[in-house]
């Protein structure tokens, strides 16, 4: 029986995932600045050996069918962009908890990562063909990072899809995110934020991933990033890619227009770069060993 997780069982749960490594956070602060050179990218990456050994594997993989490898930290990142380079550092220090099995959500295990990374590219792909006044790089890094709060409540969530469907379908003002609330006390964004806090992410990620269902409550200076990772969401889930069970009644709010233009052509144009993207990504990604 699913049961009310109370603060103190939050924070435990919080205190037992591991902190992601100091260079990922250190990325993740460098590329949430929106003047930030690549070159300050490039120097971080060089100085962890681990990360210059992942971004250089998944460079010369397969996926990339470069005819010269390329040896250099410098040539590797321009040549992969700076979001793959996130990617990279964090499914490297936190690929564990991405690839959970949410069978909270009776969702598979690597679900989460497939949800989220469909999410940041169409996020990037939103703010970059709506023209929207934002960095690219910025919504990608909130997509990548907007459902982490999934991974720590699902255990809680064990057996009650059901009764979350039920719930759902009796109540028409119910989406998924209240009756997580419903069931455990506690649904996936305030667990989330709970993390992002615990790992000390920049405050606009953490703004994304406490209101991307609800992206009008977020603090209006992150509100136009928060309004592009919820389209961004929606469209991975439009697309068939939610996290089991929860995809049943996504709420879009319509307010979006007021920060992003989008139109039926921009939205084809988004879903046809997500899959596009996202099976090149994830096959460097496997390529290289790891999980896809
Ligand atoms: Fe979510
Ligand atoms: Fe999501």
């Amino acid at each position: 029986m699913v049961h009310k997780i109370n603060p103190a069982e939050l924070q435990k749960t919080v205190s037992s995932v591991p902190m992601i490594s100091a260079s990922a956070s250190r990325l993740l602060q460098i590329t949430s600045q929106p003047d930030h050179e690549v070159m300050d990218v490039v120097n971080l990456v060089k100085t962890d050996a681990n990360l210059t050994a992942r971004v250089l594997k998944v460079v010369n993989s397969a996926a990339y069918g470069l005819v010269n490898q390329i040896s250099s930290v410098d040539r590797a990142v321009s040549y992969l962009g700076q979001q793959v380079i996130v990617s990279i550092a964090i499914e490297s220090c936190a690929g564990e908890l991405f690839a959970k099995e949410l069978s909270g959500y009776e969702a598979v295990g690597g679900d989460l990562w497939k949800h989220d990374l469909r999410a940041a590219i169409a996020a990037r792909e939103v703010v970059i063909q709506s023209g929207a006044d934002l960095s690219p790089d910025l919504a990608f890094t909130a997509g990548l990072l907007h459902d982490i709060g999934k991974a720590l409540i699902s255990d809680y969530l064990r057996g009650s899809a059901p009764e979350a469907v039920a719930l759902i379908n009796s109540h028409d003002s119910l989406d998924y995110l209240a009756a997580e609330e419903h069931l455990v006390g506690v649904d996936h964004t305030i667990a989330g934020e709970a993390l992002a806090k615990a790992w000390q992410l920049p405050p606009e990620l953490t703004a994304v991933i406490r209101h991307h269902h609800q992206p009008s409550q977020a603090e209006e200076a992150w509100r136009p990033l928060v309004y592009a990772v919820h389209l961004g969401d929606s469209i991975a889930m439009m697309g068939g890619f939610g996290t089991g069970s929860d995809s049943m009644r996504y709420k879009l709010d319509p307010h979006y227009a007021d920060f992003i233009q989008i139109n039926a052509n921009i939205l084809a144009n988004v879903m046809l770069v997500v899959d596009t993207e996202f099976n090149k990504l994830s096959e460097g990604l496997s390529d290289t060993g790891e999980k896809s």
